[in-house]
């Protein structure tokens, strides 16, 4: 089954097109960091437009860089929410206009679960039930999959969302937007242990997430240390440096903290690292450590005795941040089963998977 997906939820125009659910033919991405980077965060308004301007092209561009037409597709996936609803409106209406024009059927994709099915496509192998950390830019949340499509929430960022509390820090220093890629490879060269960040115990017990308490936290060393944002084209500073790599820790200090619970209480048999910060390299790797290696990973100590020991799965960066391949992989089950909506379909800013 050949799926055109598209994506245009917050910063990004994507499509492409994915065979079975597995196979990416072509996946294209238009970011809009351009057009952002001076506002040091996404502004609806011109991310609405820029969708507009892209999204004949981006559609065109899947298919001619996959070598197929518009007649050779079996349907089309696209993200009905959440999201900015300026910008899921484009892609949505884009959607609604081809399978229209094409007698195509269409299926809505939550985002939410287009980055769990992220995994699956260079993961056939992923078993359930499992346990999704979806973290990015605008969420974070731990949601348990006991089967395939099946969704229960178990917790989810009371505040901001951990690459929000990393975008907003960058911002601050001036190190550049988006702040997550530039924190990751700057947090290589500091200290994380010299900047005291107390991670926040939620008092009711759940397994929610807070991150603002990061933020106030790093505005105060700031102040005590007279650390002085950094000037474009200087050497960052090893304060700094420092700074950014002991908020990062005690960013992903954090979200191992209640992963690591939830594991204890949903033992899943996998683990899914998923949105645009499962690409930091910190967090790839402690999570690695905390949930494979005590298994022994790929030793038949580590096979035989799962669960409790389950395996961390997580995509290659290009399928990691916000992408249209995801959409298709997730849009496939439902394009199969015949689950096709209607054309009076609508865009859903605050739309929930569970
Ligand atoms: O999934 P995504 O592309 O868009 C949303 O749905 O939000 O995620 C974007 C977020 C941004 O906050 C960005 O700073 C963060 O992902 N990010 C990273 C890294 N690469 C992207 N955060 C930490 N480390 C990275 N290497
Ligand atoms: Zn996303």
């Amino acid at each position: 089954m050949l799926v055109l997906g598209i994506e245009s939820s917050c910063d990004e125009t994507a499509a492409a097109l994915v065979q079975d659910g597995h196979c990416v033919l072509s996946n294209v991405v238009a970011s809009q960091v351009k057009t952002h980077r001076s506002f040091g965060g996404v502004v609806p308004e011109l991310a609405s437009r820029e969708h507009l301007k892209n999204i004949g092209y981006v559609v065109e561009r899947a298919f001619r860089d996959a070598g197929r037409t518009y007649r050779d597709i079996d349907g089309i996936a696209v993200t009905q929410g959440p999201g900015l609803i300026g910008s899921l409106l484009v892609g949505l209406s884009f959607a609604k206009a081809m399978a229209f024009a094409l007698g195509k059927p269409l299926v809505p994709v939550n985002h939410l679960e287009g980055h769990i099915f992220s995994a699956f496509i260079e993961h056939a192998e992923i078993r359930h039930p499992l346990l999704a950390l979806v973290v990015s830019g605008g969420h974070t949340s731990l949601v348990f999959s006991p089967e395939p499509e099946k969704y229960e929430r178990v917790s989810r960022t009371r505040d901001d969302a951990a690459g929000e509390a990393l975008d907003k820090l960058s911002k601050y220093l001036g190190l550049g937007y988006p702040g997550g890629p530039v924190i990751d490879r700057l947090a290589r060269k500091g200290h994380s242990s010299r900047f005291a960040f107390s991670i926040p115990k939620i008092s009711d017990g759940s397994l929610d997430f807070s991150f603002s308490g990061f933020k106030t936290a790093a505005l105060r060393h700031i102040e005590q240390s007279g650390i002085r944002p950094h000037i474009k084209g200087r050497r960052v500073s090893q304060a700094i440096l420092d700074l950014v790599a002991s908020y990062q820790k005690a960013i992903v200090d954090t979200l191992l903290r209640q992963t690591r619970r939830a594991v204890e209480q949903y033992r899943p048999a996998s683990i899914l690292l998923v949105g645009g910060v499962a690409c930091n390299s910190l967090l790839r790797k402690s999570f690695r450590g905390a949930f494979e290696d005590s298994a022994g990973a790929g030793s038949e100590r580590g096979a035989s005795a799962r669960p409790p020991f389950p395996r961390v799965y997580y995509p290659s960066p290009a399928l990691t941040t916000d992408n249209a391949a995801m959409i298709a992989a997730a849009g496939t089950p439902k394009l199969r089963v015949g689950r096709s909506l209607e054309l009076d379909l609508n865009a859903f800013a605050d739309l929930r998977l569970c």
